[in-house]
């Protein structure tokens, strides 16, 4: 490394120990790095990219045309602590032959578990009952108190059968699902026999499921793509789940879906904006369950996610190929 120049790499947050540990070790990068975990402003992140040779961001991280020009030539790579790249101005990123690195598959299980527990959660009213016992509200045993809907003999949608859609899918079928529908760009007859899941409009798997789970990534065509028409067509007995991104919803569209009670009850794990304000109207209502964005939540995905992003960051300035490079 003697005389060698350092490539610079600025990395958008602090990073668990194993992507920590990875970044040290690279004797040809130095790394600067916003040291808050709050989310770094545009105008720091602009000025912390001047010149930088990698990028590691979060989802949280805008990376727009501005923010490119503001890094300038040097940058070869951005790499995402996410498998969404929604943040990500693809096209402008494409035309500059930057590389993309991201996280697919390593948060796949942690992000299907947490789908499966606030489906649960919602379905059974959890957030209620464990609120009832605390409040007084639990005076007797009574046969149609505190009732949900349960999975057995149910029918499943999920909007997305990708990796996250499929393991949510595995995840559910020893509850006793009956029927398995979903929708997507074009049907995965392959990945879907393992559930024997139908693929179908997104009319039709609104009007016969019990349980709609969105998994699908958020792009032009998904933005918005659950507003009034699709909840009008929802059972009223059904339940909602987003763990996508929250813009794949129209919000004012679910909170009248959930007051009029056109629907039974909605979980996301994403909201617009995030954090949602505590003083936002889906928080007032009983059957919302909100959780904030823990998809994949836990340490050891967390420090997985890290050492792949860090991985990818590396290898892309490097020129190498990289362990998950997006595809452009
Ligand atoms: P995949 O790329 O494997 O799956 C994306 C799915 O979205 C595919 O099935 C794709 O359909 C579907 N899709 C794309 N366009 C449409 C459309 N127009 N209508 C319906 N479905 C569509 O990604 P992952 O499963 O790994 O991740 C999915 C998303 O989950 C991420 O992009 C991210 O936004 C979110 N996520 C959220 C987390 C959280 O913490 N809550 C954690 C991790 C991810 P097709 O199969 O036809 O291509
Ligand atoms: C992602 O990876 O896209 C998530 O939303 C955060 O894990």
């Amino acid at each position: 490394m003697k005389g060698a120049r350092l490539m610079k790499v600025f990395v958008a947050g602090p990073l668990p120990a194993e992507g920590r540990a990875a970044l040290a070790q690279a004797a040809d990068c130095e790394v600067e790095q916003w040291d808050s975990d709050d989310p770094i402003p545009s105008k720091d992140l602009e000025q912390g990219v001047m010149g930088a040779h990698g990028l590691l961001c979060r989802f949280t991280d805008r990376v727009d045309k501005k923010l490119l020009d503001a890094a300038g030539a040097n940058l070869k790579v951005i790499s995402t602590l996410s498998v969404g790249v929604d943040h990500l101005a693809l096209d402008e990123i494409k035309k500059r032959g930057i590389r993309v690195g991201y996280t697919p598959g390593v948060l796949t299980d942690a992000t299907a578990e947490l789908a499966v527990s606030l489906l649960l959660t919602t379905c059974r009213r959890l957030p209620e009952a464990i609120e009832e016992v605390k409040n007084g509200g639990w005076s007797s045993w009574n046969p149609l108190w505190m009732c949900g809907y349960g999975l057995s003999q149910s029918t499943v949608g999920i909007v997305g059968l990708g990796r996250i859609g499929q393991a949510i899918a595995r995840r559910l079928k020893p509850f006793g699902v009956q029927r398995f529908l979903y929708t997507g760009r074009q049907p995965k007859p392959q990945e879907a026999a393992e559930f024997q899941a139908e693929f179908v409009p997104m009319a039709q798997l609104a009007a016969e499921s019990d349980f709609i789970v969105v998994a699908c990534s958020l792009t032009p065509a998904t933005r918005g793509l659950c507003g009034k028409d699709f909840f009008q067509k929802m059972k009223n007995t059904a339940i909602f789940i987003n763990i996508s991104r929250g813009d794949v919803v129209n919000q004012e569209d679910l909170y009248q879906a959930l007051a009029s009670g056109q629907i039974a009850a909605a979980g996301l794990d994403v909201t617009t904006p995030e954090p949602l304000p505590p003083s936002h109207p889906l928080l007032t209502l009983k059957n919302c369950v909100i959780l904030p964005h823990i998809g994949s939540a836990t340490y050891k995905t967390r420090n997985t996610m890290s050492l792949l992003a860090a991985n990818n960051l590396l290898a892309g300035i490097r020129g190498e190929p990289m362990p998950s490079e997006l595809k452009l």
